[in-house]
């Protein structure tokens, strides 16, 4: 087996690398995050191939390659850098094995591993297959796209929530002050209003997403939580939405299934251009509930449903593409399930299925954090 280190100070990055190394059944020998752990860790481990970061603070890429070189001259090393090296200000002192630039592909450094090692590594078990070797590499994409989304809503919410209420609770006081506008001009305050709320639905679309908090279960009504959801709904007069008239009692988050059911109608007003009818349904049997939110807007193409519950897909202009995923993950640490049917231009049910009784394993398994990666982040 192939023993490798790896070096690079972006601790996410170097983490990601050495787990996607070792799925794909490389034996990562020891991790660093600078040049002269490099040399410390080649030295004592004598690893077949060292991949290392150029740009590190201190000892940097070019001090590891120096000093590997000058104790083994046969050394093999794979470099990866952010920078563009034909261009760079931090050129390459030493010859090396092979460069990679970030962002990574990971697809191309198993390739390149292979390469370095003359086929010693070469792939013959399923472990290796190309199959494996994708669905490894698209974990690791979406994880990374989790990440991103974990850096950009912190972000988001201490650099954007404070100036948006700043303007929101500024306009508030103008108003109450009656400022002389003239009436051609008031129109610009309900704008200003709108954008608003838009912005500040996409901040809370992130943050429910990324930020959870733990779930508190409660025995509630169903309709209860649909009634107020409902009451939420800004649509149009040309749009009906039909609540059922039976109730079920369960044991849920109300809070966090009046995220799902938000989702699913402003989903499915939107699918509807605002006019049309939406059926909500409770199903009662006898261990679970099925909830139905049926709309007859304009379906989801075959080509996009495989897609609609991963982080980031999105079809509307303004959309997070965080929605659905949302829905998917409250209703999963429910215990739930959460499916859709649609046909084109005809319109699109999601149904969701609770049990009525949450069992004693699933409520303790409740409260362990959705995106473990992430909720490290903000901690
Ligand atoms: N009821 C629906 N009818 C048609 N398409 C839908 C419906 N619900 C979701 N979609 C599709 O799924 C995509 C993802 O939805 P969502 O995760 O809520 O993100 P967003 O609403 O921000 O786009 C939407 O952009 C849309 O293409
Ligand atoms: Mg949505």
């Amino acid at each position: 087996m192939t023993r490798l280190i790896v070096i690079d100070d972006d601790h996410d990055l170097c983490d990601t690398l050495c787990d996607f190394l070792e799925q794909n059944s490389f034996n990562v020998v020891g991790k660093g995050s600078n040049g002269k752990e490099a040399v410390d860790l080649y030295l004592q481990m004598k690893p077949d191939i060292a991949i290392i970061d150029l740009a590190m603070p201190e000892y940097d890429g070019n001090y590891a390659i120096e000093k590997i070189r000058q104790n083994d001259s046969d050394s093999k090393i794979i470099m990866i850098t952010g920078y563009d090296i034909s261009s760079t200000n931090l050129p390459l002192k030493h010859t090396i094995n092979e460069i990679l630039t970030k962002p990574v592909d990971f697809k191309q450094l198993i390739k390149t591993i292979h390469n370095l090692t003359e086929g010693k590594n070469e792939p013959k078990d399923e472990k290796y297959s190309e199959k494996k070797l994708q669905t490894n590499t698209d974990e690791l994409i979406q994880a990374h796209r989790l990440n991103a989304i974990g850096e950009l809503s912190t972000r988001i919410a201490h650099d954007l929530r404070n100036p948006l209420m700043i303007i929101k609770t500024s306009i508030e006081m103008m108003k109450e002050k009656e400022i002389s506008v003239r009436s051609d001009e008031f129109g610009y305050f309900s704008k200003i209003d709108k954008a608003i709320m838009r912005m500040t639905h996409q901040i809370e679309e992130v943050l429910d997403f990324v930020k959870p908090k733990p779930l508190f279960i409660q025995t509630c009504s169903i309709l209860d939580i649909l009634k107020s959801t409902v009451s939420q709904t800004s649509k149009s007069e040309n749009l009906v939405i039909t609540l059922p008239e039976n109730d079920c009692f369960v044991g849920c988050d109300a809070e966090k299934l009046k995220i799902v059911f938000l989702n699913l109608i402003t989903n499915a007003v939107q699918a509807m251009n605002n006019v049309g009818k939406i059926d909500v349904r409770i199903i009662d049997n006898d261990k679970d509930v099925l909830i139905e939110i049926e709309d007859n807007g304009s379906g989801i193409p075959a080509d996009k449903l495989p897609k609609i519950f991963d982080p980031l897909f999105t079809t509307r202009q303004i959309g997070t593409g965080l929605g659905l995923p949302c829905c998917k993950a409250i209703i999963e640490k429910h215990g739930g399930t959460i499916n859709v049917k649609t046909v084109l231009d005809k319109g699109t049910t999601f149904s969701i299925k609770l049990s009525k009784n949450l069992d004693a394993d699933r409520l303790n398994e409740i409260n362990s954090p959705l995106f473990p990666i992430i909720s490290n982040m903000l901690k």
